[in-house]
């Protein structure tokens, strides 16, 4: 049985940042009642109830129904919640294969104490989690599937992670009022939804000015190893499934591999863009492209001490062109992935 204070912890944490939250509806404040386990919006009458600590505050997208894949990307998800924790998973574990990527350890060291965080589709909240072990940040994970967010409150709460906090939240209808944090990332997300530029711009809004937003995304370039796979396992009934590297990987638990496997080659929707697409993206919102992953320019490598958040040229067209055919070389693409970070001009 769980204790009080866990299944409270994330409307106490509601109640200290009461300034950042609301309703989801009609971007009204909200009231929240710890007694109840609620929270309700008193603009449009409508009450959030919480599931094992998890504040359930989603609320549909409002665009096109017939592109609309959120609920089907949401039971995909709460089948196979992602990443996943492996069964050893332990503070000093999740520190140990963070720092191993190149990314999460700059972010670790380059996000500055006392910034507020958001994760937009944390999944099961490793980066969130990571990023808030040292303490002094305010990190919130969201997601729309509740059973990856219940693993990474509960790898939270073992941990006391007090810093961290997940909540459900649809990233078309954001819970938090404009302008609240100074960095949010969204890893892997946009391209499971049905408007991915629509997306952005509705996260993009959370953004301080002068703040960054930081979007990876499946590479148009990139994907197309994988694209070859999953025809090859489509058509031999799963077999060969030794041509993915994390497949044949014996170190890797069986319940890891089988979530990277449904993820990358059983996933309903998913979507691939290209890095002029994202600049036009950044450049149509006032948003000033910093970085990249890989850089953007030609035959520049991303280095391990690469600063994050400065300004770094964008390159032109034929260096970008370049550069994703090299996604399609490189060994652990993470399944043809680019990332791009930004600052918010306006
Ligand atoms: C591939 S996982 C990425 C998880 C995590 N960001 C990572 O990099 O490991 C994609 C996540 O996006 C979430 N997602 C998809 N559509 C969403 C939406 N409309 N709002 C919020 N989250 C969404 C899914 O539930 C899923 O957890």
């Amino acid at each position: 049985m769980k204790s009080v204070d866990t299944v409270a912890a994330f409307l106490l944490f509601m109640i200290d940042h009461k300034d950042i939250f609301v309703c989801p509806a009609c971007s009204g404040a909200l009231n929240i009642s710890i007694n109840r386990y609620i929270i309700e919006c008193p603009g449009c009458n409508i009450s959030f109830k919480c599931e094992d600590g998890i504040p359930l505050m989603f609320y549909p997208g409002e665009f096109n129904p017939n592109t609309d894949v959120t609920e089907t990307v949401k039971a995909f998800y709460e089948e196979t919640p992602f990443p996943n924790y492996e069964e050893l998973d332990s503070k000093w574990r999740l520190i140990e294969k963070s720092e191993k990527g190149t990314f999460a350890r700059l972010l670790d060291r380059q996000i500055p104490y006392g910034a507020v965080v958001l994760e937009v589709g944390c999944g099961t909240g490793q980066l969130s989690n990571f990023l808030g072990i040292k303490g002094g940040r305010t990190v919130i994970g969201t997601d729309i599937c509740v059973n990856s967010l219940k693993l990474g409150a509960e790898f939270r709460a073992k941990n006391t992670l007090n810093d961290v906090a997940f909540f459900q939240m649809n990233l078309f209808r954001p819970i938090f009022r404009p302008e609240s944090f100074h960095i949010v990332i969204c890893n892997g997300v946009l391209h499971h939804t049905g408007d991915p530029f629509l997306g952005f711009k509705s996260i993009l809004k959370l953004v301080k000015k002068g703040g960054f937003i930081i979007i990876g995304l499946y590479n148009t370039y990139g994907r197309i190893p994988t694209a070859i796979r999953r025809f090859i396992f489509k058509i031999s009934g799963d077999r060969f499934k030794f041509l993915d590297s994390r497949l044949r990987d014996k170190s890797l638990e069986y319940r890891k591999r089988h979530t990277w496997f449904m993820d990358q080659y059983k996933h309903p929707h998913e979507s691939t863009h290209t890095i002029d697409e994202v600049l036009d993206w950044f450049a149509q919102s006032g948003v000033e492209y910093t970085n990249s992953i890989p850089k953007a320019k030609a035959f520049e490598s991303f280095s391990q001490e690469e600063k994050l958040f400065k300004l770094n040229d964008k390159g032109t067209f034929f260096d970008h062109l370049l550069v994703q055919c090299g996604i399609v070389f490189k060994k652990n693409s993470e399944g043809g992935f680019f990332t791009m970070i930004g600052r918010r001009m306006f």
